[in-house]
């Protein structure tokens, strides 16, 4: 029986903010399966900061979003109709077809999901992708220690969140966070036990940071470029480690994009920057999944998710995520 199934279109090149008009809405009918095929239907669907420079036409790690055909990204399902022998009608996956209400894909590009001790959508987020950058970021690319100070921008966010936990899990001497409304700055403390945080719609960042870091810190974790990054230039203790996770402030910019005016920092307090795609570093995955595991076994980890309801909805959800209404991990749940 020919099934009818909805997906997001990219319509146009968005320019700042992404408005309705740059997507479209498509109906189509699935196709018959094909042997080694699945058809999922999603469960979850994942919006992250990075699809929206991949809506720009620019050449980058990924190639860019095409006009006319339907986003992707990361997706959990649930298998409704298997040509694959060795995938059973009913098992949860995660897969990269997102951004669609049913998937046709063959079965080497799911990843099954037989852990039911955390909710599907965990795999999105904590155990997913984020999660992995997280993890990546602060233990190999910043080559975090124990006694490390960490300062984490985006802090409330999915990878900030977990940033910042890791590293106090891990024995940091101190976790300071930056987002971006009194709410979360409360939540960063009370909930995720963030040392200090700050609001940086409050302005001042350099004299926020130095209140909340009265010995400096010897790790950034950045998400966010811009003047995060120049204010950590300035208060970072000497041979500092920044891993350099993504620019979020920068995303829906329209006009040209000034570097830090103070990089000469970076030479003089002898800094080690460095910038990293999570992809890059899947000979990581297996450690990482058994401690994020062990750790939200123990319950020694938070995990938040914001939901929004409905693929009708996904287009305000993603905008919602790229100026804060999320707190944690933004997920669409179909
Ligand atoms: N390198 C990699 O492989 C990799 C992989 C995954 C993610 N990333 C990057 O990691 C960062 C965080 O991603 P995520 O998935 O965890 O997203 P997220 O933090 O959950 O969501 C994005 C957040 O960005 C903040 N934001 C928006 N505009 C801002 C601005 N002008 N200044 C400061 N903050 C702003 C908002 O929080 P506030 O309310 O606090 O403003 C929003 O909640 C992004 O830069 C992303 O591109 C990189």
């Amino acid at each position: 029986m020919a099934i009818d199934t909805r997906e997001i279109h990219l319509a146009r090149r968005p320019h700042g903010l992404p408005q309705d008009e740059d997507f479209a809405v498509v109906t189509r009918q699935l196709p018959d399966l094909e042997p080694g095929q699945v058809l999922v239907r999603n469960d979850y669907l994942s919006v992250d900061p990075y699809m929206r420079p991949r809506m720009n036409d620019v050449k980058s790690y990924i190639p860019p979003f095409e006009l006319g055909k339907a986003l992707d990204g990361g997706a959990i399902g649930t298998v409704i109709e298997s040509a694959d022998e060795y995938i059973a009608v009913g098992t949860v996956v995660s897969h990269g077809l997102g951004w669609r209400e049913h998937a046709v894909l063959r079965s080497k590009w799911v990843r099954v999901i037989d852990d039911e001790s955390v909710p599907a959508s965990y795999h999105l987020g904590v155990l997913g992708m984020p999660g992995m950058t997280a993890f990546v970021g602060l233990f190999d690319i910043a080559a975090f220690k124990p006694g490390d100070a960490v300062f984490v921008s985006g802090a409330a966010g999915a990878v900030g969140g977990l940033v910042g936990q890791f590293a106090k899990l891990a024995g940091a001497s101190r976790v300071i966070g930056s987002a971006g409304s009194a709410e979360k700055v409360a939540f960063l403390q009370e909930e995720f036990g963030f040392d200090a945080a700050l609001n940086y719609r409050d302005g001042d960042l350099v004299g926020q940071l130095a209140a909340a870091a009265p010995e400096g810190f010897d790790v950034y974790f950045d998400n966010v470029g811009g003047d995060h990054l120049a204010a950590a230039l300035e208060t970072i203790n000497d041979h500092g480690r920044m891993a350099l996770c993504g620019t979020v402030s920068s995303y829906n910019a329209t006009g040209s994009q000034t570097v830090p005016g103070n990089m000469f920092r970076a030479v003089g307090k002898r800094l080690t920057m460095r910038g990293f795609i999570v992809s890059d570093h899947e000979q990581r995955r297996a450690e990482f999944e058994q401690q994020v595991t062990a750790w939200l076994q123990a319950g020694e980890l938070t995990y938040r998710e914001t939901f929004i309801d409905g693929l009708d909805q996904m287009i305000e959800g993603f905008r919602g995520l790229l100026t804060g209404a999320n707190t944690g991990k933004m997920v669409v749940r179909l």
